[in-house]
């Protein structure tokens, strides 16, 4: 390792301590000094959340989380219904009940381990999750590479590595230079530079405390790092959707615990197929007697695919179908694509509500 790299935690800490982000779920670099140490509760419940979502999406579902449930014991009390629906909006439905799982057997076991390798047998702690525990709530020597911290340090580096290995050189690079003392602000530090002054596009180099190891920095080209992996372009599916309303009531059903959105409420819709298919008339009346009117697509991003939903607005005509009948007044806990889907047709000419 270059001499000087042995450096970069120092600085890199001295940094932090002033410029550390104020996280609901964060111990200040202060309040540590004055012994003052994070609830793994608190670090696991962030640390899930924020695997696929940003700081600031996740942040006000955190804090309504931690006041239904102030503690992992009342999480594990909780029913699964009204964890997922709380955690509507925040995506990938697994990692919500996986986190009633996770609750559940903690509070069997007692407590959270300190351990990545005991974190990692729960339900929903990955490789990543188990060191990031690890690190930012029992201060164990591991740091958690997201990718802001990869980015961080294929630019240190300026790795020319396609992406993939170069993940591995950042992961045994990172790995090796954690300060015994402080590897839990050595982690939360490289978290915030990367999402505050190392970012994707302008990084702020004239601000940031490591600039005087950074390769990309000196060859003046930040910005070509990480090499970019080349774009899966993601297939496209197609369906229809059925918003189905009576006396200002609207036709819900919950999905299949397996399937996408698993176990969440949606409106009811046709099979999701990768070729377009029209509904006519008689398909629309033998699902339902209504005057069944289209008001338009949404588009929403799934990890492996791109939907197209086209949304359909009828007045019931006949016998209610069986399924779960709301006021479209009183509709909560819908996933994202719903959401857009109630918007649609409720902001549509072909919606009437009655008075
Ligand atoms: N991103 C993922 N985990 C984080 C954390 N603990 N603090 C800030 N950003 C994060
Ligand atoms: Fe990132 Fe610029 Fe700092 Fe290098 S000098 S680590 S590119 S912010």
């Amino acid at each position: 390792m270059d001499v000087q790299l042995s450096e970069l935690p120092r600085h890199l800490l001295d940094w932090y301590k002033t410029n550390a982000r104020e996280l609901p779920w964060r111990i200040s670099p202060q309040d540590r000094e004055r012994g003052k140490r994070p609830d793994p509760y608190h670090v696991w419940l962030s640390e899930i959340m924020l695997q696929q979502t940003t700081v600031k999406h996740a942040t006000p579902y955190y804090v309504e989380f931690i006041r239904r449930w102030p503690t992992v014991r009342d999480l594990a009390k909780a029913n699964e219904e009204e964890v997922l629906s709380t955690w509507a909006g925040l995506g990938y439905y697994a990692r919500a009940r996986n986190l009633l799982k996770c609750a559940q057997s903690v509070t069997l076991n007692g407590e959270f381990p300190a351990d990545p390798n005991e974190l990692i047998k729960y339900p929903g702690i990955g490789d990543y999750t188990s060191k990031a525990i690890a690190s930012i709530a029992f201060g164990k020597p591991y740091v958690a590479v997201d990718t802001n911290v990869e980015r961080v340090f294929s630019r240190i580096l300026a790795l020319d590595q396609d992406w993939k290995v170069a993940k591995r050189t950042n992961r045994e690079f990172v790995s090796q230079m954690v300060p015994a003392d402080l590897p839990s602000e050595y982690c939360q530090g490289l978290m915030d530079l990367g999402a505050t002054v190392c970012t994707p596009k302008q990084p702020k180099c004239s601000e940031c405390p490591i600039q005087k190891f950074c390769r990309a920095y000196q060859g003046g080209d930040v910005e070509s790092y990480p090499r970019k992996p080349i774009k899966v372009q993601r297939p496209n599916r197609y369906g229809q959707a059925f918003f189905l309303v009576d006396d200002n009531e609207v036709l819900l059903e919950r999905r299949s615990a397996n399937g996408l959105l698993g176990g969440m409420l949606g409106f009811p819709c046709t099979e999701w197929k990768s070729n377009k298919t029209l509904l006519n008339e008689n398909r629309l009346q033998q699902y339902a007697k209504a005057d069944w009117q289209p008001v338009g697509e949404v588009k929403h991003t799934f990890t492996h695919f791109t939907l197209n939903l086209a949304v359909y607005v009828g007045h019931l005509q006949d016998e209610r179908p069986k399924g779960i009948w709301k006021p479209i007044s009183k509709i909560n806990g819908l996933p994202t694509l719903f959401k857009k889907i109630l918007t649609i047709a409720t902001t549509s000419s072909s919606f009437v509500l009655f008075e």
